[in-house]
């Protein structure tokens, strides 16, 4: 039987455990995962890309989470192609997420009518929980604790002192 592949695509700028919550739901559910940190975004991110990689394989080892961590640029249906995935997996928290999901999941299904788009909801925990949420609330000296992995406070807590 041909094994399932699936994508978890994002900017993960830095990693929560929103994010966590869903690869763990993922790895349950795909034979593999693959979560691709998005390099070529527009926005200038608060992390490097290989950062953002290092701190997302630490985590997942530590929670002895077997999923592979990858970056890519470019068209995402295009790198989900090369890399045989049937599946992309996008975390949907609140309605707010819908339109955009919406519109992506059915884009990408017009470029590559075989890979079908996931939704998954975060325990209830996470859904307000956002990256950029993180990011502003660390910087304006609020604590993260609880909404991100330990490591990530320290990274953000090193990032924003230089
Ligand atoms: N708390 C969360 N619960 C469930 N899914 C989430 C959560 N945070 C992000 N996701 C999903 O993970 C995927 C990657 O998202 P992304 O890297 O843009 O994170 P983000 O938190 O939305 O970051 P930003 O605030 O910088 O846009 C998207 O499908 C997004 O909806
Ligand atoms: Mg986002």
């Amino acid at each position: 039987m041909q094994k399932t592949v699936a994508i978890y695509p994002g900017s993960f700028d830095p990693i929560t455990n929103g994010h966590l919550d869903i690869i763990q739901r993922g790895a349950k559910l795909f034979d593999e995962v693959i979560v691709a940190v998005l390099v070529n975004s527009e926005k200038a991110p608060l992390f490097t890309s290989e950062e953002r990689v290092g701190m997302i394989r630490a985590i997942l080892k530590e929670h002895g989470l077997a999923v592979r961590v990858d970056t890519f640029g470019g068209l995402l249906v295009t790198y989900a192609q090369k890399q045989k995935a049937q599946v992309i997996v996008r975390g949907i928290r609140a309605v707010s997420d819908y339109e955009y999901e919406l519109q992506m999941a059915l884009m990408n299904r017009r470029l590559e009518p075989r890979i079908e788009t996931v939704f998954m909801m975060p325990s209830e925990a996470y859904s307000y929980l956002s990256s950029r949420l993180v990011r502003e609330v660390f910087k304006l000296g609020g604590s993260v604790e609880g909404l991100v992995p330990p490591l990530v406070e320290k990274a953000l807590r090193a990032k924003i002192k230089t």
